[in-house]
C-alpha cells in the first residue's frame, strides 16, 4: 500500500510524523512524504526535519505563499501531477491548512481515497479560512480520523455516515510526548535568561488578530501593560512580523521592556518553553491542546474554538479582544486563579498506532 503523506505547514509536522514512523515500522506500508511548500522559512518548515528526525521530503512542491486561491490552485496543480505519477492507495492530508484541502480535492478527483487526520472540528465561524478548509476535506474524505468525541458529533450532525468517522486521539500529542523528555535539553528559556514558571510565552498569526491594525493595536497594548508584570517571550511568525512594518508598529513592540521578540523557534526548544511558562497567550490551534497536556493555562485571542475540548476539560479559556479583559485574565492567573484540567480520553501518545490499525482494515476501493 503506497499512502502519500501531505505536510506544508508547521503544525502538519508534528501531526503526520508519528503517523509516517508508524507506518515504517509496517513493511505492508510505503509512505510517501509530500511537502508543498506552503511554509519554507526555516525556522517553519527545515527545523522541524531536522529535529524531529523526518526524513527528507519524497517530494517538495514547493508552492511558496500566496492569495488563498492562489495558493490553493498551485498547490493543486503541481500535487496533481504527483498524483498522475504516483498512483498512491491513499492520501492522507492533517488539519485544516490550504495544503490539506488543496491535495484532498486533487485526490477524491483522481478516485483515490482521502484519510482527513484531525478531522471533524468546527469553529462554526466561517470567517476563518481554517473552517472552510476543514468543512470541504471533511466532506470529501473516506477515512475521518477524529482527535475527540465532539468532533464526531460534528460530523454526524452534518450526515456524515458512521461508518467512516473513527475516534483515534490526537497525533500532536504523540509527538509532545516522544520529544517531551529530549526537549528538556533545550538552552532557549536559559539564552532567554528566564526561569521556570516566571515568564509568559505569546504567539499571534490569526489574520483576524493580525491583519487588522485595530486589533492589533490592542493586543500589543495590553501585551505593553502585561510586560509590567511578567517577562513575555514571542516567537513572532513571519505574517505577523510583516504586519508589524505595514501598520508601523515595530517601534511600539520593540520598546515593550521585557518582552523578548524573537524569530519562530524549534518544536523541541518551543515544547520546553511552553511546558514551564507561568501562562500562554495565544491564538494558535495547536497550542490550545498543548497547553492542555501540560496542564499550563492558555488563554485564547478568538471569539471561539474549534477545540471546545480544551475549554471544557483541559485548561483552555476564551479572551475577548479588549485591552482590559486580556490584563483581567492575567491577573486572575498571576493572582492564582486559573482552572486545573485534565488530558482528554485518547490524547495518550498512541495516535498513530490507532491510526494504522483503521489503515490496516479499510477498502481501499473508492466510493
Ligand atoms: C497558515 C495556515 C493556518 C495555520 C498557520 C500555522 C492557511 C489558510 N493558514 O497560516 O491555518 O494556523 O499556517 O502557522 O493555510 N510567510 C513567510 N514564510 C513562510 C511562510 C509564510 O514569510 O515560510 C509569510 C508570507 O508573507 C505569507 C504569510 O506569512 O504571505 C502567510 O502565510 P500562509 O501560509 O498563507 O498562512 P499562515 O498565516 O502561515
Ligand atoms: N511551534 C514551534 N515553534 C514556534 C511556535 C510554535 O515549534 O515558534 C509549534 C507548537 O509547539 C505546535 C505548532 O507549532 O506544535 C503550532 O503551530 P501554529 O501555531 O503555527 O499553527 P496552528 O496550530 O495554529 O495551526
Amino acid at each position: 500500500m503506497k499512502i502519500a503523506l501531505v505536510v506544508g505547514a508547521r503544525p502538519n509536522f508534528m501531526k503526520t510524523g508519528p503517523v509516517y514512523f508508524e507506518l515504517k515500522k509496517h513493511s505492508q506500508y510505503t509512505p510517501l512524504l509530500i511537502h508543498t511548500g506552503q511554509h519554507y522559512d526555516k525556522n517553519l518548515s527545515e527545523i522541524f526535519f531536522e529535529q524531529l528526525g523526518f526524513p527528507k521530503p519524497d517530494v517538495y512542491l514547493g508552492v511558496g505563499s500566496g492569495t488563498h486561491g492562489v495558493q490553493t490552485a498551485k498547490i493543486m496543480i503541481a500535487f496533481e501531477q504527483f498524483l498522475l505519477q504516483e498512483k498512491p492507495d491513499l492520501v492522507l492530508v492533517a488539519g485544516d491548512v490550504n495544503s490539506t484541502v488543496a491535495c484532498a480535492i486533487d485526490a477524491v478527483k483522481l478516485h483515490i481515497p482521502v484519510a482527513h487526520l484531525e478531522a471533524g472540528l468546527r469553529s462554526y465561524d466561517r470567517r476563518m479560512p481554517e473552517e472552510i478548509n476543514r468543512i470541504e476535506t471533511d466532506c470529501i474524505s473516506s477515512m475521518l480520523l477524529t482527535p475527540s468525541k465532539d468532533a464526531d458529533e460534528n460530523l454526524i450532525r452534518e450526515g456524515i455516515s458512521r461508518d467512516k468517522i473513527f475516534l483515534v486521539g490526537n497525533a500532536m500529542i504523540d509527538s509532545l510526548m516522544y520529544f517531551e523528555k529530549q526537549a528538556e535539553n533545550s538552552q532557549t528559556m536559559d539564552d532567554l535568561g528566564f526561569n521556570k514558571h516566571s515568564y509568559a510565552l505569546i504567539t499571534l498569526h490569526r489574520p483576524s488578530n493580525v491583519d487588522d491594525k485595530d486589533n492589533l493595536e490592542i493586543i500589543l497594548d495590553a501585551f505593553t501593560e502585561i510586560a509590567e508584570k511578567i517577562p513575555l517571550a514571542f516567537p513572532i511568525h513571519p505574517r505577523t512580523r510583516k504586519q508589524l512594518t505595514v501598520f508601523g508598529f515595530e517601534d511600539k513592540v520593540n520598546k515593550i521592556p521585557n518582552l523578548k521578540l524573537i524569530d519562530p523557534i524549534g518544536y523541541l526548544d518551543f515544547l520546553k518553553l511552553e511546558k514551564y511558562a507561568k501562562f500562554v497567550l495565544t491564538d494558535s490551534g495547536g497550542i490550545q491542546e498543548e497547553t492542555t497536556v501540560f496542564g499550563v493555562p492558555c488563554l485564547t485571542l478568538r471569539e471561539n474554538t474549534e477545540r471546545p475540548i480544551t475549554i471544557e476539560i483541559g485548561t483552555n479559556q476564551l479572551v475577548e479582544l479588549h485591552k482590559n479583559a486580556i490584563i483581567h485574565k492575567v491577573n486572575e492567573i498571576l493572582n492564582g486563579k486559573y482552572k486545573n484540567g485534565s488530558i482528554p480520553p485518547l490524547w495518550d501518545g498512541h495516535t498513530a498506532q490507532r491510526v494504522v490499525q483503521v489503515m490496516d482494515t479499510f477498502n481501499y476501493s473508492f466510493s
